[in-house]
């Protein structure tokens, strides 16, 4: 018999189209093993502030299709200190939560890990971010969802593109990881991307500007993962002017339209495994990890090294998309 009567549920960080399939398979897997679930608002915002509410099976009815978070959101920088956990364990102990299941990225993770370790409390992580970059698992939820998003706004750009005979670069999110970016420029059949993991910035250019644009192709659509890296689409697309004041070129900046949206299928299945996934976790014992997915069957990851900053990009990949954009 599980030690674990109740759980509180939070999603944290950015938001991720599947967030809602992730807690509402939380919530009915817990319930379904007779624990009680305490729904937490605004993530550890209101694990501090004690915005907390008893969920039943209802409360999570009609939530699979819908993209964002019922339940809220927030970055908190007070979760990083200490006395911020401390208040958030106060909360804890009030409506007797014996576990924690947390929806979010890699500062969520972070701050799960040392409230952890600091009070002996079991947590478990659902990957939740649309940029892909979580290790110890192949997709997080939402990344397909944005994905789509993406192709589908590329799409459109290339419309435009090839009447104007305009060269576009066009930035996508993914805060210092290429996933979106790379992938997205294969889905889209753009003719490259520019990726922090590949310093690649003045080939790109020559070799995208130079060659491919004009040569064989009166435009082109170059996908730039936002970062310091890359410099953005804005940095790109000056230094194309400089280098070839004769293309016209524009940028675009896709922003939070790709966070938004109706969760993919892939995304919602996703979620609900893993929310499953989670509890059953909890009820084996297990704590501190991170659920993944590898080669479709369901990890378990410590948090330590699903935030390890070190997913790679797969180069062959990379290759493919040079290959493909001759
Ligand atoms: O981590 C998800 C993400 O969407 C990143 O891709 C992006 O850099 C960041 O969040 C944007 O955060 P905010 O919505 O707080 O501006």
């Amino acid at each position: 018999m599980s030690q674990i009567k109740s759980i509180g549920v939070l999603t944290s960080g950015g938001d991720a189209p599947g967030m809602n399939a992730g807690l509402r398979a939380v919530t009915r897997t817990a319930i379904c093993n007779g624990m009680k679930v305490f729904a937490i608002y605004r993530g550890y915002k209101g694990l501090i502030s004690d915005e907390v509410v008893e969920f039943k099976t209802q409360d999570v009815s009609n939530i699979i299709q819908r993209g964002g978070t019922i339940l809220k959101t927030a970055r908190c920088p007070e979760f990083a200190t200490p006395e911020g956990r401390k208040q958030a364990y106060d909360t804890i102990v009030k409506h007797q939560i014996d576990a924690l299941v947390v929806l979010g990225g890699d500062g969520t993770f972070t701050g799960a890990k040392a409230f952890a370790e600091e009070y002996n409390m079991p947590v478990v992580g659902l990957p939740c971010t649309i940029d892909n970059d979580l290790c110890g698992t192949d997709f997080t939820i939402g990344y397909d969802t944005a994905l789509n998003t993406v192709i589908e706004c590329v799409d459109r750009i290339r419309d435009t593109a090839s009447s104007h005979e305009r060269l576009f670069f066009v930035e996508v999110m993914g805060r210092d990881a290429g996933f979106l970016a790379l992938n997205a420029a294969i889905a889209a059949g753009a003719e490259a991307a520019v990726i922090p993991e590949e310093e690649i910035k003045k080939e790109v250019l020559e070799e995208v500007v130079g060659n491919g644009f004009r040569k064989t192709k009166n435009s082109s659509i170059v996908l730039v993962a936002e970062s310091d890296v890359t410099g953005g689409a804005k940095g790109i697309a000056e230094a194309a002017r400089k280098l070839h004041p004769e293309y016209d070129v524009r940028e675009v900046i896709l922003g939070h339209i790709q966070r938004g949206g109706t969760p993919s299928a892939q995304d919602r299945i996703l979620a609900s495994r893993m929310g499953v996934a989670a509890i059953e976790a909890l009820l084996e014992g297990q704590r501190n990890i991170m659920v993944g997915i590898m080669n479709d069957e369901i990890v378990y990851v410590p948090f330590s090294r699903a935030i390890k900053d070190d997913k790679p990009i797969n180069k062959r990949l990379f290759n493919a998309l040079r290959t493909l954009s001759i």
